[in-house]
């Protein structure tokens, strides 16, 4: 009887415990620490203003954060001898205020870079030493400034297309196959050993550029070259890609002997062409009622959905925790969400775990549910 006494009084303790812990599941970063960081991107409007009410969130839940624009080459360095170091220098004030990893995002990509560093001063094309040597100018000044305090650089960003091939960006035209290679020769050359090095892209669960990524990696590791993780930016959707896909290219990257990351995770819950997926920021489309329904709000069908979603996908991250180092959420909330604008500008996203007000959605429980093993 008092043992029957004592079950009752922990249920009823348990119960009235139950609603004032609703809405408040524990945090992302506690619950994932066993297996792997939780990072979120943050805009330059989060980095800069000190009470912007997405920034309780970002302490609260997240161990590791990375810039969404402030260290492109574009944002940090507009013109020739032009730096614009208030937000990224931001990051690390943030960071190092709470403990947290800082990503640098990233050192070359083919978006968001300036057109003059193509460009000899008569706005010709420039050789290829001299290409060579503005970007190790870039990776010299970024490690005299942060060196160690950026634990991680996005080294290369997108430089294989859906099919395989080498993208013909500005960086293929004046370096050929050799710019992935030198990119991360520079790297390896002027940061510090411990800092590590990332190849990043979009729809890595596609078998043409999944396999292309790891034949690079090979390539770099037989040239001596050091890469040490591969990043899977993990732009999603509701139906897509399959699991098994996303599964395929995790096992596949590390068995190459690198760390897995995903780095720019958000699940998109509006209607998309299927060449619309990836994040190619080339593509867009115009706006219509078919293409942005939800503009007050997520149905309650479409709420429950993200949030199986999510979990579906945390758990496949928690049974590859031995090769994933990070999970990184490319935004805090859905009101700051880049997918607000892309591929569609001006339509109402809601792909995170956060809603426009700073509240958890139901995704956040499901995905802390995860890390709890419900
Ligand atoms: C996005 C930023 O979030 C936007 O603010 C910006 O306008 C465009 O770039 N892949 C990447 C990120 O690697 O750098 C992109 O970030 C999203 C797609």
């Amino acid at each position: 009887m008092m043992r029957h006494l004592a079950l009752l009084a922990v249920l009823s303790a348990g119960s009235l415990a139950a609603p004032l812990l609703r809405g408040t599941p524990g945090t992302l970063k506690e619950a994932f620490a066993p297996h792997f960081h939780v990072g979120a991107a943050l805009n330059t409007e989060i980095l800069t203003v000190a009470d912007h009410p997405a920034r309780a969130l970002v302490t609260r839940h997240f161990s590791s954060i990375t810039a969404a624009n402030a260290m492109k080459w574009g944002p940090f360095n507009p013109e020739p001898g032009v730096y614009v170091t208030e937000p990224a220098d931001a990051l690390l004030t943030l960071a190092e205020a709470h403990g947290m990893q800082v990503i640098g995002h990233t050192l070359f990509w083919h978006q968001q870079t300036p057109r003059w560093v193509f460009q000899d001063v008569q706005g010709g094309p420039i050789s290829r030493e001299a290409l060579l040597e503005r970007m190790r100018e870039r990776v010299r000044l970024l490690a005299k400034r942060y060196g160690e305090r950026v634990h991680l650089w996005d080294v290369v960003n997108e430089a294989i297309e859906d099919d395989g091939s080498l993208r013909k960006s500005a960086w293929h035209r004046i370096l050929g196959a050799d710019f992935v290679p030198e990119a991360f020769r520079i790297a390896g050359e002027e940061l510090p050993a411990s800092v590590q090095l990332i190849y990043n892209d979009y729809s890595m669960f596609l078998p043409g550029r999944r396999d292309a990524v790891v034949t690079m990696v090979r390539d770099l590791q037989a040239r001596g070259l050091r890469i040490d993780g591969v990043g899977m930016q993990g732009h999603w959707g509701l139906d897509f890609p399959r699991i098994e896909d996303a599964e395929a290219a995790i096992v596949a990257f590390a068995a190459t002997g690198v760390r897995v990351h995903i780095t720019e995770l958000d699940v998109d819950v509006l209607p998309r062409s299927p060449d619309m997926f990836g994040a190619d920021l080339n593509k867009r489309a115009q706006i219509s009622p078919e293409n942005n329904p939800y503009t007050d709000g997520l149905p309650t069908e479409i709420q429950e959905k993200l949030a199986r979603r999510y979990a579906e996908i945390f758990a496949l991250f928690v049974r590859h925790a031995d090769k994933i180092d990070r999970v990184t959420f490319w935004g805090v909330t859905d009101g700051d969400s880049w997918l607000n604008g892309f591929p569609v500008r001006g339509r109402t996203n809601h792909p995170l775990l956060f809603d426009r007000a700073n509240q958890p959605k139901p995704a956040l429980e499901a995905v802390i549910g995860v890390a709890a093993g419900k």
